[in-house]
């Protein structure tokens, strides 16, 4: 499938996988942060954005094989550099795990490997069945927005939260049940990350209550040589609620990275 993406700056190349039910809007930040040292490559992953939407079930693995797509189809053979956020974590873990060679360093950012649990699962079920039966993704938005931010920025900060939930609503009803159901059924990825022999970043909002910094620890902690790094004034979208953090944390990783 053929992704539409952002690709901007010059140098070695970062790929960014961006959370549900977004778009790679949500990486504006690191697009103008980092985006002049690096080539920043941010695709809307399937069912989201510009991307194409198709109808039924979508899986995490899916959704990584079309990563793969666009990197093959921007001639990119090189391993990259890997980031995920929270959904985008997922499909950057099943990347991981299926692709190593492509990959050579990874950032994990409000992500967590476990799979969902039975009561997620059901929870996921009955917002899939909203959506379909409003027809429109704003079931799921509302849902999401008291997550996704931390309580600081829901109530003092509109000027960030106003252009998410419109992202958001840009989503078609299928692609975000198509989303849903990838999440619901993804595999537990724990007993994977021992294998990671990448340099590894987990980073995590201070007050993220989707993927708390308890979670992120146990990450990193499964990780060999990865490191956690907590985000103040942030929740959910660390990297996109307190760039100025998250971009020196991320822009320190990668700098560590040059030979
Ligand atoms: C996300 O931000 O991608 C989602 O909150 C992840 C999830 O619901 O598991």
């Amino acid at each position: 499938m053929r992704l539409a993406y952002t690709d901007e700056g010059p140098g070695p190349v970062v790929v960014l996988l961006h959370g549900f039910p977004l778009g790679r809007e949500m990486w504006c930040e690191q697009v103008d942060g980092i985006g002049s040292i690096y080539r920043v490559i941010a695709p809307d992953l399937r069912g989201h954005g510009d991307s194409p939407a198709p109808e039924g079930d979508y899986t995490i693995d899916e959704m990584a094989d079309d990563v793969i797509e666009l990197l093959d189809a921007l001639h990119l053979s090189e391993p990259v550099v890997l980031g995920g956020l929270s959904m985008g974590g997922y499909v950057a873990l099943s990347l991981m795990a299926r692709y190593a060679d492509r990959i050579r360093a990874l950032m994990l950012m409000d992500t967590r490997a476990a799979a969902d649990t039975p009561e997620a699962v059901e929870k996921r079920e009955e917002l899939a069945r909203a959506v379909l039966a409003a027809g429109h993704p704003g079931p799921a938005v509302e849902a999401m927005t008291p997550r996704l931010f931390a309580k600081l920025t829901l109530e003092q900060r509109p000027e960030k939260v106003a252009p998410l939930r419109e992202l958001m609503r840009r989503n078609t009803a299928r692609g975000i049940v198509g989303a849903l159901r990838a999440m619901a059924t993804r595999p537990d990825r724990r007993a994977d990350l021992a294998a990671i022999r990448v340099p590894t970043l987990v980073l995590v909002g201070e007050e993220d209550v989707v993927t708390p910094p308890v979670e992120a620890q146990e990450l990193a902690d499964a990780i060999a040589g990865a490191r956690l790094e907590v985000i103040p004034d942030a929740g959910h979208l660390a990297p996109y609620e307190n760039p100025s953090v998250a971009n020196g944390v991320i822009l320190r990783f990668l700098d560590s990275l040059r030979p």
